[in-house]
């Protein structure tokens, strides 16, 4: 029988590489995806000679426009099927909105919203036919409530979360399943690149580790679960927040992201 195949975005660091170790131990073989073809090409050659699994690796900055469609064409000319689809990279910036330039939003949104949900489509496109097929999209705790000082990130996990529970909902009869994954802060590359280290979020929570993180999504997408928080803690507030006027969650969360 051939191994079943991964295809995990932001794979070089962080909750991604925890995520392709998890799925190589498991006997997947992998395409592993993201900006840094030195780490990538290094995890190819660890994982296939720990687990003797095949990797490819891409490398992929997919926060250009048309790249989540050029990296599916690279993969369709190869010729590999992807049976598990993981949109795992993402990235935020911790600042005032004003402040924040447009190219560095318009990244991130291309990044953490265009490119997921087009990949989203073309393998759920794909899918159809085989009736099988999963999907885990990384969301965040931040999906449930606006988020002051990282407005256009919070905003981009809610849609992943919105996006991913709608379409769960449509095409669990065809066969095919969409887990959103919400993290809480977790120790990766995420705090320092977003700056949001200083924020009072960070120091007053705890931090989860990268590998318990990725294990509860590879999990939570194995068992078809539609949306999965990690950690007991995280959980409170997206519980909290729908008993409360709006305009409270959102004073709330600004004292929480302030410096
Ligand atoms: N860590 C947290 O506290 C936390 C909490 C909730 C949700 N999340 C979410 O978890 C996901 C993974 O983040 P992480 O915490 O593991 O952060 P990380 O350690 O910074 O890893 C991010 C990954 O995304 C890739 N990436 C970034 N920009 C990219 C681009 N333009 N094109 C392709 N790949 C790109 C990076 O690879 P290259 O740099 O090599 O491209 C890296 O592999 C993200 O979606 C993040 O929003 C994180």
């Amino acid at each position: 029988m051939t191994n079943k195949t991964a295809l995990i975005t932001g794979a070089s660091k962080g909750i991604g590489r925890e995520l392709a170790f998890i799925f190589a131990e498991k006997g997947c073989d992998l395409l592993l995806a993201a900006r840094s073809e030195q780490e990538l090409v290094r995890l190819k050659e660890l994982l296939e000679e720990q687990y003797g699994v095949t990797v490819h690796t891409f490398n992929s900055d997919l926060s250009l426009p048309d790249s989540a469609q050029q990296l599916y064409d690279a993969i369709k000319n190869e010729g590999i099927d992807v049976d598990y689809l993981v949109n795992n990279a993402g990235f935020g910036d911790y600042g005032a909105f004003a402040d924040t330039s447009w190219e560095r939003y318009g990244n991130m949104i291309q990044l953490n919203i265009v490119s997921l949900t087009r990949l989203t489509h073309l393998f759920v496109t794909d899918w159809q036919g085989r009736k099988a097929g999963r999907i885990l999209n990384i969301s965040s705790t931040a999906a449930f409530q606006p988020g002051p000082m990282m407005a256009v990130y919070f905003a981009t996990k809610s849609f992943v979360l919105s996006l991913s529970e709608a379409v769960d909902n449509e095409m669990r009869a065809a066969g095919i399943t969409i887990t959103a994954l919400c993290p809480g802060p977790t120790a990766t590359h995420f705090g320092d690149e977003s700056k949001m280290n200083a924020s009072q979020l960070v120091k007053n929570v705890q931090i989860a580790d990268a590998r318990s993180v990725a294990m509860l999504g590879y999990r939570s997408m194995m068992k078809g679960r539609p949306v999965v928080i990690h950690g007991a803690m995280n959980k409170v507030a997206p519980f909290v927040v729908r008993f409360l006027p709006r305009r409270w969650v959102t004073r709330l969360s600004a004292q929480v992201m302030k410096r």
